[in-house]
């Protein structure tokens, strides 16, 4: 929403003039004074606040309610998009009686990436650190005195743009915890189940039969109480592994991918190739997020790709450590997934991003997925 700041009611009180001091002219030292109470207004003003926007309406009020410009409009940039924050109102009744206003903010969004002050007409068009202008009218915009106040203008706007990059990425921050602790406890409830229904119901059976086999030894199935047994013992492997892989820690990453791998393989027969190009071993963190990228793609490529072949790549630069998960599959747009359609998805790229990297998806019908996380190496 745009703010319309008006001026103080009378004259006398945008220059902070008193009675006597309208009678007789103004001499240097009044000028001074005037452009020192003027910068310490705007200092006073604009140092402590805290979003880009809220500074530059503030300037744009100061300069305009001290009394050196008649009128003015402040622009900024949002998203990629130049926008009017506020308009210092004139002696027109309403900002948009002036005939020089609708073309102002396309003026505006040509000067924002120079670093020049422009004349347009009577404006001066001032653009600040390539993100937003004010444009002035009714008053000198070149002298030594005006770039003083330019100066804090521009100081004060990197300050609130510094702070207000901060409390994004603490929200940000506090987002990615939330839904890692989220993700934790489905992965548990997952887990329990897992235990509950695979391993404790196998337990039940064993139990039964094992009754039936004490009350009658001779009628007893003992073949197939050994099966439900080594059944059970796979179930159990299998949730160890889930859970993390003892290779991980005592092996490493290349070991432990190349299991999981065969492990899939052998259970769903997909070809999967395992090529690792790491020469030495990462931190325990970089691995454990690698391991769970790779894991949730190659599920993902169980249940959904249909592929008969996978890769997984695992390579480094001297900056970068980098794991790619590909298959020929189906494939699928991921531009169209809704959030609550992307869950494991999104948790991938949640844990790479945790690690300040990134995690990329291309993917289309017919075309096969592949997935590219790459973490910053720590040196
Ligand atoms: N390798 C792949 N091949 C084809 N489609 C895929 C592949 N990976 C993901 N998808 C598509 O993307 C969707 C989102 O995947 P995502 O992992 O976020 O969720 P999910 O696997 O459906 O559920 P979960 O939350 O249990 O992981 C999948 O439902 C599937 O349609
Ligand atoms: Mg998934």
């Amino acid at each position: 929403m745009v703010r319309h700041l008006y001026p103080k009611d009378s004259s006398q009180q945008k220059l902070n003039l008193k009675d006597q001091d309208v009678l007789r002219p103004m001499t240097d030292a009044d000028l001074r004074l005037r452009e020192l109470e003027t910068i310490h207004e705007l200092a006073k003003t604009i140092l402590n606040s805290l979003e880009p926007s809220e500074t530059l309406e503030r300037a744009l009020d100061v300069l305009i309610n001290t009394g050196w410009f008649n009128c003015g409009e402040a622009f900024l940039k949002l998203d990629g998009q130049v926008e009017t924050l506020a308009v210092g109102l004139c002696r027109y009744k309403t900002i948009d009686d002036c005939s020089l206003r609708p073309r102002l903010i396309l003026d505006a969004e040509r000067v924002m990436n120079t670093s020049q002050v422009t004349q347009i007409n009577n404006w001066s068009l001032i653009p600040i650190d390539n993100m937003a202008v004010i444009a002035l009218s009714g008053g000198n915009a070149s002298s030594p005195f005006f770039e003083t106040l330019i100066d804090i203008i521009r100081a004060a706007l990197k300050r609130s743009r510094l702070h207000h990059r901060l409390s994004e990425k603490e929200t940000q921050r506090s987002k990615l915890l939330q839904a890692l602790l989220r993700a934790q406890e489905e992965e548990r409830g997952r887990i329990s189940r897992d235990l509950h229904d695979q391993v404790g119901q196998a337990l039940t059976a064993m139990l039964l039969g094992l009754d039936a086999a004490i009350t009658n030894p001779d009628g007893a199935n003992l073949g197939r109480l050994k099966e439900l047994a080594s059944i059970t013992l796979g179930d159990v492997r299998r949730i160890a592994l889930d859970l993390r892989p003892s290779v991980l820690d005592a092996l490493g990453l290349e070991a432990a991918l190349k299991r999981y791998a065969r492990e899939v393989t052998e259970r769903y027969e997909i070809k999967i190739e395992v090529l690792v190009r790491v020469p030495k071993r990462l931190s325990p963190d970089e691995e454990t997020v690698l391991y769970r990228v790779a894991q949730e793609a190659l599920t993902n490529i169980v249940r959904h790709s249909k592929a008969k072949q996978a890769s997984i790549v695992l390579t480094t630069t001297p900056k970068y450590v980098q794991l790619v998960i590909e298959d020929n599959g189906i494939g699928f747009k991921p531009a169209e997934l809704l959030p609550a359609e992307r869950i494991g998805l999104t948790g991938m790229q949640e844990r790479v991003e945790l690690f300040s990297g990134n995690l990329s998806i291309e993917s289309s019908p017919g075309k096969g997925t592949s997935i590219h996380a790459r973490l910053p190496l720590r040196t």
